[in-house]
């Protein structure tokens, strides 16, 4: 032992040895902390994750399931948000970028006929399959989705992170919803005179991000969805500018007797309907709204039979429900649903367009 020491100190070569032994050994233990330190963190911030998830979902139960149900949504009365859309899963995705790519091809200079005609062939089948996807889709449709347009936060024009969608949804509330929802999204932020502190909106907010399916979305999860998005009306969006408008404070009887002198054309007011005045929003849902499909029929079949509307024509009552929605409330719905504003934003000729288009509606 003795001399096995003094070998070991009193030689400078084995003194070396032993200092540069040892410097390796820190340098391996050092460097094996610092490899297992991301994994450990990693680990804490999961278990740091999972916890917040699940008091989130406790919150959720407590505060929010009331009008968004399971996270699905409820029909009428909030839209889901464990849903591919909220998520912006688009199932056109795959078939859209082989038409694209493919139409590219066909239609470059240099393309062989056989090519072509070869494209052509394929082009048909991927039709075929775009179609059969929108057809399994018409569950999902007839709630309110639109796979052609299948980001909410796209719709919206939101540029950030979903994470801040939903957080700032959440703080602020959607005080305006109340014009297209029978309630509106409330603000939680104590700070926004709500109920919930900043912490729990964002354990809220990890549980409903840890709904994303990525690319593992179904279309029987679209199907399940209960009720989707309505698409707000910007009671600020005037459909023609240079057109004189109607006027809402313009009574009734005058709107009648003046709309009587055009001639309306149904498919400009489809256009308006689905699109630039978004109606189909609401009344593609009866939860919401009486369903377009069937209005004419009901108009002749329940509303003119109604003693105040003795004498009156199914044109007359849908100009009056258009332009004065609050003059007659239809049976099961809310009044100050219905904008009471689109006077102010459609012309005349604009008005025998979308009676033109509901009188087809005969279910
Ligand atoms: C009184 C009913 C009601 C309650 C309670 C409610 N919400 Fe909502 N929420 C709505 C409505 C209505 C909308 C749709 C607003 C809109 O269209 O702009 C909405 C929208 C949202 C959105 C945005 C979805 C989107 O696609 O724009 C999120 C996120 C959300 N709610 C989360 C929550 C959470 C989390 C809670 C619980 C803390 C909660 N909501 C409680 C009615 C409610
Ligand atoms: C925000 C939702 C919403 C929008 C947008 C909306 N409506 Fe309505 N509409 C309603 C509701 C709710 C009712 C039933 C309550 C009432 O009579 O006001 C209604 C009633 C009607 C009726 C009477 C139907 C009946 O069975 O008696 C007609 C016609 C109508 N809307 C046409 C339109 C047209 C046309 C547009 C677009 C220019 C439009 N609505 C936009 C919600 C909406």
């Amino acid at each position: 032992m003795f001399n096995l020491q003094r070998l070991l100190v009193e030689r400078i070569e084995h003194r070396l040895i032993v200092g540069t032994v040892a410097f390796l050994l820190i340098m391996v233990l050092v460097g094996w902390i610092a490899i297992n330190e991301g994994g450990r963190m990693q680990a804490f911030e999961r278990q740091y994750n999972a916890r917040s998830i699940e008091r989130g979902a406790a919150i959720f139960v407590t505060y929010c399931a009331e009008c968004h149900g399971t996270g699905l949504g409820i029909s009428g009365v909030a839209p889901g948000l464990n849903s591919p859309y909220l998520f912006g899963h688009d199932f056109l995705a795959e078939v859209d970028t082989e038409i694209a790519t493919l139409t590219a091809e066909r239609d470059a200079e240099g393309t062989s006929d056989a090519r072509r005609a070869e494209i052509d062939t394929r082009l048909a089948e991927l039709d075929t399959e775009r179609q059969s996807i929108l057809t399994s889709l018409q569950p999902a449709i007839d709630r309110g989705y639109n796979p052609e347009a299948p980001s909410r936060r796209d719709s919206l024009g939101w540029t950030s992170t979903l994470y801040s969608f939903v957080y700032t949804t959440l703080v602020h509330g959607r005080p305006t919803s109340i014009t297209y929802w029978p309630r509106s999204m409330p603000a939680w932020s104590q700070t926004a005179g709500g109920s919930l502190r900043d912490d729990q909106l964002q354990d809220l907010t990890n549980f409903i991000l840890n709904w994303d399916k990525g690319t593992a979305w179904t279309i029987e999860d679209a199907n399940a969805v209960q009720q989707y998005p309505i698409r707000p009306v910007d009671p600020a969006t005037v459909v023609a500018s240079d057109v004189e408008t109607i006027g809402v404070n313009t009574p009734t009887e005058e709107v009648v007797a003046e709309v009587a002198n055009y001639v309306g054309d149904p498919v400009n007011g489809q256009a308006l309907y689905t699109g630039a005045l978004a109606c189909q929003g609401c009344h593609a849902n009866a939860a919401v709204a009486p369903l377009v499909t069937d209005t004419w029929t009901r108009v002749q079949n329940e509303r003119l039979t109604l003693p105040e509307y003795a004498g009156w024509t199914g044109e007359a009552y849908l100009a009056q429900s258009i332009t004065h929605p609050n003059e007659y409330i239809a049976p099961g719905y809310g009044a100050n649903i219905m904008p009471p504003n689109f006077a102010d934003r459609i012309s005349y000729q604009d008005l025998a367009d979308l009676i033109a288009y509901l009188r087809t509606q005969e279910g």
